[in-house]
């Protein structure tokens, strides 16, 4: 495993609409590998492949599956082409940051649940139903295979607080 540079803005590979995975090879595995190590050592809760220079359809995702439990255990996704098939009416509020935009947070409205579609690691088609802060971690990465950054949705930016730092979702 390795770590990778995180690319920040302006780098063009962040607004580019990422190429479907089709290979699930090992080179796909080592690329899925060193994004779970970069993640992890930014620390951050998920990444997308163009977060680290390679416009593919792919996001790693690491944050409870339902966070109101107490000491709930984190829980790791990588999903390759995954797809938003069905999102609540219910939208909430939060406070994004992103590995890529260092320095700024912004508040963005999403919906409050989710359902994705897409591959695991070996090409198997899976579902996941998502709520809440996953949820959003799922919208937020997966917006980034589409060129979209946080910032382009947000309803104000700012630059956080060490306070808001501390709760940060990157
Ligand atoms: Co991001």
């Amino acid at each position: 495993m390795a770590i990778r540079e995180i690319v920040t803005v302006p780098d063009e590979v962040l607004r580019r609409k990422a190429r479907k995975v089709t290979v699930f090879d090992a080179n796909l595995q080592k690329l899925i590998e060193d994004m779970i190590e970069t993640m992890r050592e930014a620390p951050g809760v998920g990444l997308a492949a163009p977060q680290v220079g390679i416009s593919e359809r792919l996001i790693v995702v690491e944050y409870p599956e339902n966070d109101e439990e107490e000491d709930a255990p984190k829980k790791l996704f990588v999903v390759a082409n995954p797809e938003i098939v069905k999102v609540s009416p219910e939208t909430e509020k939060g406070i994004e940051g992103c590995l890529s935009i260092p320095g700024l947070v912004g508040e963005v409205e999403r919906p409050l649940q989710v359902v994705i579609r897409g591959q695991n690691r070996r090409g198997q088609p899976v579902r996941i139903k998502a709520k809440g802060w996953l949820a959003r971690i799922f919208q937020h990465e997966i917006d980034h295979l589409e060129g979209i950054l946080f910032t382009d949705r947000a309803t104000r930016v700012w630059k956080p607080t060490p306070e808001e730092e501390a709760t940060l979702l990157d």
